[in-house]
């Protein structure tokens, strides 16, 4: 028997405001036209006051393990992937463990932009696969909007806020089957946020020059996701043995419509076997993958024994994929 790591609980947060193309009008040089025609999406969640990704997080890891009945002394894995953590240190994976009371799980952050929910979800998996843990719980949480420059329309029409996270087990039956990571740091200008860290720390100069905002180079970007998803889909599908016509369901990371539809185009699946929700939420980073899936499982698109595939690319610039056979409820 293979011992794998499966998903037994997800669970999601989204900020209550909602920030719509309409609004956004009335900031920037920007339409609701555009944005649908170019991006794809009509609104996203934005965080008020003081909330963190660390408070977003840990409601949807209550959620999720609610739904897997697990309770969070259990877990004795946390990983948090984030681009923006509550702070520097320590790892918001640490301020999640104890929210939770979670004391018995050992907890890092992981950072690898967008990518990095399917990147934590291929960590975890190993630990769960060697037998060293048995219950790991990964969440990607982001409060893009407070590092969003709200005057630059070429990315504060892009990004949202929000939480994803997954409860995984062992099971010797389906489960997460192979895994495809990989990165290009040629890319890293082409998105990024070059203040705040030993390179520019912190001063009047960097916070005059907008240091503490992402920067971005939309084409750069686009063309490297055009490239990689349909790619690293592929990658992983062939990596588990199996084809483009044996998916049930691809979650691909939601930034924008047309790359999406390029990597369905790839894999030659029609429109009904790609998941998007991208109008709703706009690009959540690492909680997009995630928020997706739930999303998915709520509205009954997914049922044990089928074979669905998570892809996504990000900052770094990064990319992950997995693939799954859906088994929820089928433990060791
Ligand atoms: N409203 C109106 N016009 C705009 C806007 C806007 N919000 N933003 C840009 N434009 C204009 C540009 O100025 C340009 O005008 P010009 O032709 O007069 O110069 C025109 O629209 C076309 O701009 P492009 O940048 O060529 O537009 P493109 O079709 O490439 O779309 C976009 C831009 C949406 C950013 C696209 O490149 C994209 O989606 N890239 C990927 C971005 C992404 O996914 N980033 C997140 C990565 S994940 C992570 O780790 C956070």
């Amino acid at each position: 028997m293979v011992r794998r790591a499966t998903i037994t609980g997800l669970g999601k947060y989204v900020p209550p405001k909602v920030l719509t193309n309409f609004d956004l009008e009335k900031m920037v040089d920007t339409t609701d036209e555009w944005i649908t025609r170019r991006v794809g999406i009509k609104e996203r969640h934005i965080v008020e006051g003081e909330m963190t990704s660390s408070e977003m997080g840990i409601e949807a890891a209550r959620k999720a393990l609610d739904m897997s009945g697990l309770s969070a002394e259990k877990l004795d894995l946390i990983i948090v992937a984030t681009v923006t953590p509550d702070m520097l240190f320590p790892a918001t994976a640490c301020i999640l463990q104890e929210k939770l009371g979670a004391v018995g799980a050992a907890t890092f952050d992981l950072e690898a932009g967008c990518s990095g929910f399917v990147y934590g979800l291929a960590v975890a998996a190993q630990f769960i696969e060697t037998g060293m843990y048995a219950n790991a719980l990964v969440v990607g949480s982001e409060t893009l909007s407070k590092i969003t420059d709200w005057e630059d329309r070429d990315t504060c029409v892009l990004f949202g806020d929000g939480a994803g996270a997954a409860v995984l087990q062992a099971t010797e039956q389906g489960g997460m089957l192979a895994f495809e990571l990989g990165s290009d740091g040629s890319g890293a200008k082409s998105l990024y946020l070059p203040g705040g860290g030993s390179l520019n720390p912190s001063n009047q100069k960097t916070i005059a020059e907008k240091q503490h905002f992402i920067k971005m180079e939309g084409n750069q970007v686009f063309k490297f996701a055009v490239k990689t998803m349909g790619q690293a889909s592929l990658d992983v599908l062939a990596k588990a043995g199996l084809l483009p016509e044996d998916v049930d369901l691809l979650i691909p990371h939601q930034a924008n419509t047309r790359i999406i539809e390029a990597a369905a185009k790839r894999l030659n699946l029609p429109g009904e076997k790609v998941f998007v929700n991208l109008a709703k939420y706009g690009n959540t980073s690492s909680a997009s993958v995630p928020i997706a899936l739930l999303e998915a499982h709520q509205r009954e698109l997914i049922k044990n024994g089928d074979i669905i595939v998570l892809v996504a690319f990000g900052a770094g610039l990064t990319w992950a994929s997995t693939v799954m056979e859906w088994n929820e409820g089928v433990k060791t």
